[in-house]
């Protein structure tokens, strides 16, 4: 008898995404709603100080509406993942709401664009804060409420940029080369525990409108650029060459989900590449 190719063990799992108010966070929210897990999801919706703009209350809003419309729970935390303080509060407070934290999604992430020469503190500090020091503190404050239940998975959300170097763009990717080392770190730690660790890399993402993904958008308003100019230029030189290789939010949403589910049970410590094929080049 054959089995369907379907993904199993998500249904009921309560699952907690950072940087959920819009773009691959919110795209994460709403599909892992609509296979059956409640969600807690968190966003800083305020403005970081010399950064593009950060998702607003009303993303956070759309993407509680988007979770409920699919028939389950939305828990939503406004909290800053460079602050200890708050972190340590808002996963208290899933925790109190939702009953328990069976996933873990770091995906929040900021990038800025600096040359070596005119490295800005306030853009350094806030990529390397975001970026690595955020998801350390989510697991501080999640890793043991998931080693008490012998259980649960977390995935990083590094970038497709560890494949290679990118100039002006080096607090960036020495700060997802460092999730990679989160992760490899963590898988083994938390190996006897019962814990999954992974990281997905994604592809540079097709700049959303709105609620979509934002990254793209920002450095392009950075450099004055159309951002479907600056995507087909960091496309080309990144991704594989063609129609075909240009990824959506929802690429790198079907890893997630898959390293969520119990099919990829015995994968940990990996790192996904979804990134149209960059690390080959
Ligand atoms: N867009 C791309 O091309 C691309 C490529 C590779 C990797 N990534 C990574 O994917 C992840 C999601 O990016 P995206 O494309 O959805 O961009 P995005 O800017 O649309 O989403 C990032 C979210 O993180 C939130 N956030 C930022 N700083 C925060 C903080 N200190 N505390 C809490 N929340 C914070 C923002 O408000 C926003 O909602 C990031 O980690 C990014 O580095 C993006």
């Amino acid at each position: 008898m054959t089995t369907a190719p379907t993904l199993r063990g998500l249904e009921n799992k309560v699952v907690l995404i950072t940087g959920a108010g819009r773009g691959q966070g919110a795209n994460h929210a709403r599909a892992f709603a609509e296979a059956g897990c409640n969600i807690a999801a968190l966003d800083i919706c305020a403005p970081i100080p010399d950064l593009y703009d950060t998702a607003t209350p009303e993303d956070m809003a759309q993407t509680v509406k988007e979770v409920e419309a699919a028939g389950q729970r939305c828990v939503s935390l406004i909290a800053d993942v460079r602050d200890e303080s708050a972190v340590a509060a808002a996963v208290a407070s899933a925790i109190e709401q939702l009953g328990r934290i069976d996933i873990l999604i770091n995906n929040a992430g900021m990038a800025a664009l600096d040359s070596i020469g005119d490295m800005r503190a306030s853009t350094l500090n806030a990529v390397i804060d975001t970026n690595l020091k955020g998801p350390m503190w989510m697991a501080k404050h999640v890793v043991p409420h998931m080693v008490g239940r012998g259980t649960g998975n977390i995935i990083n959300i590094s970038s497709a940029v560890t494949g290679n170097g990118n100039a002006m763009l080096s607090h960036y990717v020495a700060s997802k080369y460092g999730v990679i080392g989160l992760t490899r770190s963590w898988a083994y730690e938390l190996a006897e525990s019962g814990i999954n660790v992974n990281a997905v890399c994604p592809a540079t993402i097709r700049p959303g409108e709105g609620h979509g993904s934002g990254m793209v958008r920002g450095l392009a308003a950075f450099m004055d650029m159309d951002p479907i100019e600056a995507y087909d230029m960091w496309n080309k030189v990144g991704n594989f060459p063609g129609p075909k290789w240009a990824a959506e939010m929802q690429d790198i949403t079907d890893a997630c989900l898959y390293l969520a589910s119990d099919n990829a049970r015995m994968v940990t410590g990996h790192v996904l590449y979804v990134d149209a094929g960059q690390a080959a080049k």
